[in-house]
C-alpha cells in the first residue's frame, strides 16, 4: 500500500534508510560480526574468478559490485549484461563463480545464462529480493536483500540494497581469505543509512533542482569518474525512464572523446564527485562542459566540497558513496517526471519484470 504518498517510486525511495538497516540486522551475528551462509563462504573461497550477472539497475548494482569485490576481496571479478553473455560467452577462468543480480529473480535474460551455466556444472549464487523466484530456486545459493516489495516500475530501493549486500559478501570473502581488514561494512553501513535520511529529508530542494533543470530540457548528461561513473549510468536510467528525457551516463574523461559535441547552451550536466582520488579531474571535465554553455549541477561530498557544488553529501566510507549519492539522483528523477505529467509508477514501454529474452 502507498499510504499516504502520491507513488509507490517517493515512498520506495524513503524506505531506502529502513531497508539498509534492516539489512545490517539480518547480516550480523550475536558478536556483532558478518552472518553469512557457510557454503557462500567456500564458493566464494574457491573462485578464482566471479562473474556477475544482471540486466537495468541490477546490472548498474553489479558493477559496482564489481569494485567491492575485486578491491575488498582481491578476487578478479567482471560485470555482464545477461543478454549479452547469453550469445557472446567469454572465455571463462578454471573456478568460477556465477552471481546473478535479480530484484525479481524472474529476468529472462539472467535466467537464460543460469540455465547455461548449470548445464556446465558451474556454481551460481544469487542475490535477490524474491528468495522463491525461479533464479533463486535454480541456483545453488540465494542471498536475500530483504527491501521488501518493490512495485514501482523504476527500481530505487531494491538497487541500493543490491550494494549493501554486494559490500558485505565481500568484506566477508576477504575475512575468510585473511585478508586485513578496517573496514566493518555493517557499521560504515548505518552511517550510510543515516547520511540518506538527510537525503530524503530535503526533498525541496531536489525538486527545485528538477524544476530548475529539467522542467524544459531536451536532453541531460550525468558525469562522474570510477564508483562516480557506474552511479551516472543509474541515475541517467532513472531519469529517462520515468521523464522521458534523453540522458546518458558518462566516464568524465571520455567526454572530449565525442559526446561533448552534444553540449550546448544550457544543457544541464549533472557531475558527481564523491571520489576523493577523482573530484579534481571531474571537475575539470565539468569546466570543460560549462565553457561550452552547459548548466552544471554538482554533487560532492564533505570533506572536499567547493563553494558552488550545489548538492554535498555527508561523508561516508569511499566504498560504500553509490548508495548515497543516488538518492539525490533518483529524487530529481522522480520530480522532473512529476513536473512533467508523467505517470511516475508505470512508464509507459515498460513491464515491472521482464520475462521474455
Ligand atoms: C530500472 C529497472 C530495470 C530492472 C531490470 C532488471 O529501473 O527496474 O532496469 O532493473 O529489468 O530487473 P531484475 O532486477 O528484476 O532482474
Amino acid at each position: 500500500e502507498k499510504g499516504t504518498y502520491p507513488h509507490f517510486m517517493l515512498k520506495e525511495i524513503d524506505e531506502q534508510p529502513f531497508v539498509i538497516r534492516n539489512i545490517i540486522t539480518k547480516y550480523k551475528d550475536d558478536n556483532e560480526s558478518i552472518k553469512l551462509d557457510e557454503n557462500i563462504r567456500q564458493a566464494m573461497a574457491e573462485a578464482d574468478r566471479i562473474y556477475i550477472i544482471a540486466a537495468g539497475t541490477s546490472y548498474h548494482a553489479g558493477l559496482v559490485g564489481k569494485e567491492f569485490i575485486e578491491k575488498i576481496s582481491g578476487i578478479p571479478t567482471e560485470t555482464h549484461i545477461a543478454s549479452e553473455f547469453l550469445y557472446n560467452m567469454p572465455l571463462l577462468s578454471k573456478k568460477p563463480l556465477f552471481i546473478f543480480i535479480s530484484q525479481s529473480g524472474e529476468t529472462a535474460d539472467s535466467r537464460g545464462v543460469l540455465v547455461n551455466v548449470k548445464k556446465l556444472g558451474l556454481p551460481s549464487l544469487t542475490i535477490t529480493n524474491v528468495p522463491g523466484s525461479t533464479l533463486s530456486r535454480e541456483s545453488d545459493f540465494t542471498l536475500h536483500t530483504f527491501a521488501g516489495p518493490e512495485i514501482a516500475v523504476a527500481s530505487t530501493k531494491a538497487y541500493t540494497a543490491q550494494m549493501a549486500v554486494l559490500a558485505i559478501l565481500a568484506v566477508d570473502s576477504a575475512i575468510a581469505r585473511g585478508v586485513k581488514m578496517d573496514f566493518d561494512p555493517l557499521q560504515e553501513l548505518a552511517i550510510v543509512a543515516n547520511a540518506m535520511d538527510i537525503f530524503t529529508n530535503q526533498k525541496d530542494t531536489l525538486e527545485q533542482i528538477a524544476r530548475d533543470y529539467l522542467s524544459l530540457s531536451r536532453n541531460c548528461f550525468f558525469i562522474g569518474r570510477s564508483m562516480d561513473f557506474h552511479v551516472c549510468m543509474e541515475g541517467s536510467l532513472k531519469l529517462k525512464e520515468i521523464s522521458y528525457i534523453q540522458a546518458e551516463g558518462f566516464a568524465g574523461g571520455e567526454l572530449k572523446h565525442g559526446t561533448i559535441a552534444l553540449i550546448e547552451e544550457g544543457t544541464p550536466v549533472i557531475g558527481l564527485a564523491t571520489q576523493e582520488n577523482v573530484h579534481l579531474n571531474i571537475r575539470g571535465n565539468m569546466k570543460e562542459v560549462v565553457a561550452r554553455g552547459a548548466n552544471p549541477c554538482m554533487i560532492s561530498m564533505e570533506g572536499f566540497a567547493e563553494e558552488d557544488d550545489k548538492i554535498v553529501m555527508p561523508k561516508v566510507h569511499k566504498y560504500l558513496t553509490p548508495l548515497v549519492s543516488v538518492i539525490p539522483l533518483q529524487l530529481i528523477a522522480y520530480y522532473a517526471a512529476l513536473h512533467r505529467g508523467c505517470d511516475v509508477d508505470k512508464p509507459r514501454n515498460l513491464a515491472k519484470s521482464v520475462t521474455v529474452e
